[in-house]
């Protein structure tokens, strides 16, 4: 996680940010910490990213890239905005003693447009991370990667629409994806947890599952109970100042698998 020390709307590069309102940094502050003490609080550990001036986004580590045992492919952002967090978070990378860290030559934004769902990766192209992308993940990991295509602005980012719940179980919003990668869902997950646009809109399917716990926006209330349905424990959390940017408990959470 990186703490949001400088954490701000000030450009807008998905629907969610308009920079004339700017954001509050002290409860982003709060919230962030609420959360991260929440993981703790159940037995997970946290590894803090040190923020950096003028890069008021970087907050959103699962997009710094993508960890599988000892091997790491940093990022390479979309926007200029947000350019500078890929090296910034290679060095930091480079310094843990993993046995490779390599830096992502295709448009890739990490945890955002990829997420490991047992023995693959689903990834999604449309807004940010290229097709070309999805292929260079999988050679370098050599974990296959099925690609899907996203089709609404507002969900940019494969993480903002798709939440993984444990072994080859995930909860998703389908009409966020291209009706060829919906039917590709379908057959890939047939009992998947299926979202309500409500749900989906206060990116309530941008949550962290421990297989058990599922820590995501208190504001998704239906999902809530669609989850202790099927034996989960929903862990609800605000983070409203950092929906400002478009990000919630999934975007400020790189996982390390
Ligand atoms: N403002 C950021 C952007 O548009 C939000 C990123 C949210 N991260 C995520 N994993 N969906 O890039």
């Amino acid at each position: 996680m990186c703490r949001p020390d400088h954490f701000d709307v000030r450009y807008a590069i998905n629907p969610w940010m308009d920079p004339t309102k700017g954001a509050d940094r002290a409860l982003a502050l709060a919230q962030w910490e609420t959360l991260r003490a929440t993981f703790e609080g159940h037995g997970h550990r946290v590894e803090v990213v040190p923020g950096e001036p003028d890069l008021p986004d970087m907050v959103f580590a699962a997009n710094s890239g993508l960890i599988v045992g000892d091997r790491v492919m940093s990022a390479r952002f979309t926007h200029a905005e947000r350019t500078a967090e890929g090296p910034a978070y290679h060095r930091w990378f480079a310094e843990r003693g993993f046995a490779e860290v390599v830096a992502a030559r295709e448009i890739n934004e990490g945890e955002g447009d990829f997420v490991l769902v047992g023995e693959r990766f689903l990834a999604a192209t449309g807004f940010r991370s290229s097709p070309a992308a999805h292929r260079e993940v999988e050679r370098y990991f050599g974990i296959p990667v099925v690609s899907l295509e996203l089709v609404d602005p507002r969900f940019y980012h494969l993480d903002t629409v798709l939440m993984v719940l444990g072994a080859g179980e995930i909860a998703y919003y389908p009409p966020a994806f291209s009706t060829e990668s919906q039917k590709v869902l379908a057959d890939l997950f047939p009992d998947a947890v299926r979202a309500s646009a409500a749900d989906a809109e206060v990116l309530g399917l941008n949550g962290v599952s421990d297989g058990y716990h599922v820590y995501f926006s208190g504001r998704a209330t239906k999902l809530a109970a669609q989850l202790t349905e099927r034996g989960y424990e929903p862990v609800g959390l605000d983070l409203s100042e950092l929906l400002k940017a478009g990000g919630s408990v999934k975007c400020c959470t790189l996982e390390v698998h």
